[in-house]
Order: structure tokens, then C-alpha cells, then sequence
């Protein structure tokens, strides 16, 4: 009787016990589950990984500052592995589906977006159906393989691409990238194909579309930071958003004797950039090089470039158009890759001002003209501390890879949850529109205005 009581009293406790897991049980089994894209609901359970930060890739890394040399070497390495996989030594890949992503332009207007097009990735555990992208210049306009070579070997966040030149894919391809032209081909466009158009060079140096060809793109893809796939010369990106300067441990006014130096071969750039150089010599040293000038150094040999590191204070980045957001490798290479001090023409101030890193140029329409500008020159030229404040964005970032294909890649398959379709009714209005001038920003009229 008393062995029956306890084994009774066990067995309620047991069942008493067992209730709260029972009713979770039923309660999974009953509450609709939460939708597999959410990342706040899937982050932490099912992370693969870790859990870092998640896809913030500029704001991740503290300043720490109270540490034993050791320690600081190892946070080091460790605040360099947890970069974004697409930054030198950097391992952070995105782990999660973000259905917010900020992949297209209405999602983040006046935003280039590529950092989020980078760390876009598709749902884990679902079987993706591979994209397939014809580039209608083919493959060796691109310099890239077919197939998925390209997306595997970069290790893309999104890989379940596959690259062709065969124009028969035209009938069944998901995208179709066109180079600087509209190749048209002989078949029915399937309904929902994306033509995208590419453009590597300015309005003035690229061909005018025929008419047919006006409404037919979805997106555009050039250097321009509202094209739907921003495709830059190069891509500045801090380590730290918050940390845009760093103290010097060099001078890099030591040494330096010369002005200003300009390596250029085109002397009748549409902006009259020769005109503004010859009138800024009149007021301080500029020594030309090449074809506009009297100064000789091949283009070729490398000391060229090391005389800009050691001789000169100023570089002379000037494009050779001015056009909204064209900011070439002049200077980001010639200029920002030295040890100089860029002068820049080209795009507006604003529009260099949102692709350079903190304080790195001077912009020629910062001043009334040449004379005032090189009075500021020699006021740099004299003050090492101004103009050593220039350089102090070095080391605070890099300039990185941008996968042009992986984002595309990403963004194929990324426009399946897009709100919207996209397509531009005059393409060539968008491109050339006000988009160039003759003269400077400043005095931009209906007269000066350019439509390339
Ligand atoms: C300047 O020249 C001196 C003597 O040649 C040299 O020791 C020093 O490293 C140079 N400084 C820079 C920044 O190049
Ligand atoms: C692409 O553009 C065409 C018109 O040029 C349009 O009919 C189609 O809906 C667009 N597709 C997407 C996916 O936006």
C-alpha cells in the first residue's frame, strides 16, 4: 500500500515534470514557425559560425587602447580575421539570409551599396536554382572563364551563377550583360530576363544607343553611384567608419623640392585641363610630363612614379572630363597609391568628397582659380603640420576588390524578392543627361551644360 502510494506520487510528479516540455512540444508543432528569411530569428540558432557581429563590415572593429604590446598584436590579428572576407586578411562572410539587404538603389538612395551587395547571400538549406548570365560581348571581353569558375574561385557569398557566351542561352538566360553596346539577338525575350548595360568610360567616350535600344534595360552597371550595380575604379573602405585618421610616423614633406608634377598624354581634354595647369604654373612650379609638356619620363619606367613619392608635394590627378562621379585611377592610383597631395578636376567636390578617403585632395573649384589655388599650395608647401594632415587617413582603410561578378551574381538572384520591376524608359537620357560639363561645376548653365 505504501510502495503503491509512492509509485503513484512518483509517477504525477513525472507527468507534472514532464507537462512544460509536452506543451513546448505541442506549441511547436501548433505556432506557425517563424519565416525561414528572418535573420533576428534565425541568427543565433542556427549559425553556423561563431556568432560575430553580424553584416556591418564598416563599424565592427574598437579602438582599443589600454594594452600590453602582446596583447595588441593579437587583437591585431584578431580585428583583421573578423574584417569582411572581401578586405586583405579579413574572414567575416555573411551567415545569414538578410531579406532587408540594401542590394538596389531605391533601398538606399545616394548609396553605392556594394559592401551590402558583397555580404548578401542566399537562405542556407535551400536548393537554389542556378542563375545563368550571357555576356553578350563574350567571355574574353570580360577576361573571365565560363561556367561557374569565376563565382567558385572568388568564393562568392552567392555562387549559383554560371557564366556563357553562347548566344543560343539568349532564349533561356536569366541575365544578359551588355558591354558598352546593345548586341541584339534573334530570339523572344523571355519575360522576366534582366538586359543590364555596362559602361567602363564617361558619356563622352562611349557610343549613343540606336533608338530601338532606349527602353530596353532593366539595370545599369557603370562607375556611377546610382547605377544599379555601382562598378568604380576603385573602392575605398575604412576598417573602422569612426576611425578616419591615424597619428604619423612619417614627414611627408622630408626632402621634397619640386611643386607640382602632372603625367599626362591627352592635351585636348574636353574640361581645358592643359589651360588651368599652364595658368596654375604661372604662379607656382609645374612640371608636365608627356606629350602637353617638356618634361620627359616613360611611362613605363617605374621610377616615373617613385620621383612623385621623393621629389614632388603635389600631383595633378585631373581628369579629362568633367562628368558626375568620374574619379578614375588618376587618382586613385597616380594620386592616393603616392606619397603626394592629389590636386583633383573632374567630378564635383560632393562627388569626390563621397568616394575619397577623409581629407586625402584638393579640389580645384575649393578656390576662385588657378592664381588662388596655388597660394594655398604655397601655404601647404610652407607649413609641413597642414600639409602632412593630408596623409593622415593612410593606414585607416583599403581599397578592396570589388567581385564585380559575385555582385552581380547576388543581385540576379537577390531581384526575386525585389518589391518592384526595373527598367529604364530612355537609357541614354539617364546616362548623358547633365551628367558632363565644359566648364566648372560651379557655373553650370544650360549653356555649359553637356549632354556628352
Ligand atoms: C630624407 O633624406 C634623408 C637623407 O638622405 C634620409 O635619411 C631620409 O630617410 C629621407 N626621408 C624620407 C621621408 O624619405
Ligand atoms: C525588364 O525590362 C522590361 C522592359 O524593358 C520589362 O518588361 C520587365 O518587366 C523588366 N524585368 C524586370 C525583372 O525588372
Amino acid at each position: 500500500m505504501w510502495v503503491r502510494a509512492a509509485r503513484a506520487l512518483r509517477a504525477l510528479r513525472r507527468a507534472v515534470l514532464l507537462l512544460p516540455l509536452v506543451l513546448t512540444a505541442l506549441a511547436l508543432l501548433l505556432l506557425p514557425r517563424p519565416p525561414p528569411l528572418e535573420p533576428a530569428a534565425r541568427a543565433p540558432s542556427s549559425a553556423p559560425h561563431p556568432p560575430l557581429p553580424p553584416a556591418r563590415p564598416e563599424q565592427h572593429l574598437q579602438n582599443f587602447i589600454t594594452e600590453t604590446d602582446e596583447e595588441t598584436l593579437n587583437r591585431e590579428g584578431d580585428e583583421i580575421s573578423r574584417r569582411p572576407w572581401y578586405m586583405r586578411g579579413g574572414e567575416q562572410r555573411p551567415w545569414f539570409h538578410d531579406a532587408n539587404a540594401k542590394v538596389f538603389p531605391e533601398d538606399a538612395p545616394g548609396d553605392d551599396r556594394i559592401v551590402h551587395q558583397l555580404m548578401y547571400t542566399l537562405p542556407k538549406n535551400e536548393d537554389v536554382p542556378l542563375k545563368k548570365i550571357l555576356l553578350a560581348n563574350g567571355l574574353g571581353a570580360w577576361g573571365v572563364s565560363g561556367g561557374r569558375t569565376e563565382f567558385i574561385r572568388n568564393k562568392c557569398p552567392v555562387d549559383r551563377c554560371l557564366l556563357t557566351a553562347d548566344s543560343r542561352d539568349a532564349a533561356t538566360a536569366d541575365a544578359i550583360l551588355f558591354k558598352d553596346h546593345h548586341t541584339p539577338f534573334n530570339v523572344k525575350r523571355p519575360i522576366n530576363q534582366i538586359w543590364i548595360l555596362y559602361y567602363l568610360e564617361c558619356p563622352y567616350h562611349t557610343a549613343s544607343l540606336r533608338p530601338s535600344s532606349l527602353d530596353v534595360f532593366n539595370w545599369t552597371s557603370t562607375y556611377r553611384r546610382d547605377s544599379d550595380i555601382v562598378a568604380p575604379y576603385e573602392r575605398w573602405v575604412y576598417h573602422d567608419s569612426l576611425i578616419t585618421e591615424r597619428d604619423l610616423d612619417r614627414n611627408y614633406a622630408a626632402n621634397k623640392t619640386k611643386k607640382v608634377a602632372w603625367f599626362v598624354s591627352n592635351c585636348h581634354a574636353r574640361n581645358r585641363r592643359l589651360q588651368y595647369a599652364r595658368q596654375l604654373s604661372k604662379y607656382i612650379q609645374v612640371d608636365i610630363y608627356g606629350a602637353c609638356g617638356s618634361h620627359h619620363c616613360p611611362r613605363t619606367d617605374p621610377n616615373c612614379l617613385e620621383m612623385l613619392d621623393k621629389e614632388y608635394k603635389f600631383y595633378l590627378a585631373f581628369e579629362n572630363s568633367n562628368c558626375r562621379d568620374y574619379v578614375t585611377e588618376k587618382f586613385f592610383v597616380n594620386g592616393l597609391q603616392h606619397n603626394v597631395l592629389p590636386i583633383v578636376m573632374g567630378a564635383r567636390a560632393s562627388e569626390y568628397a563621397a568616394v575619397a578617403p577623409h581629407n586625402s585632395y584638393v579640389h580645384v573649384e575649393e578656390f576662385a582659380g588657378a592664381e588662388e589655388l596655388a597660394a594655398y599650395l604655397h601655404r601647404l608647401d610652407e607649413d609641413d603640420d597642414l600639409y602632412n594632415s593630408y596623409f593622415k587617413w593612410k593606414g585607416t582603410g583599403e581599397f578592396i576588390n570589388t567581385y564585380f561578378f559575385c555582385r552581380v551574381c547576388a543581385m540576379v538572384h537577390a531581384n526575386e524578392r525585389r518589391q518592384r520591376n526595373a527598367h529604364y524608359s530612355d537609357v541614354q537620357a539617364w546616362w548623358r543627361e547633365a551628367a558632363c560639363t565644359r566648364g566648372e561645376w560651379r557655373a553650370m548653365t544650360s549653356d555649359s551644360k553637356d549632354n556628352g
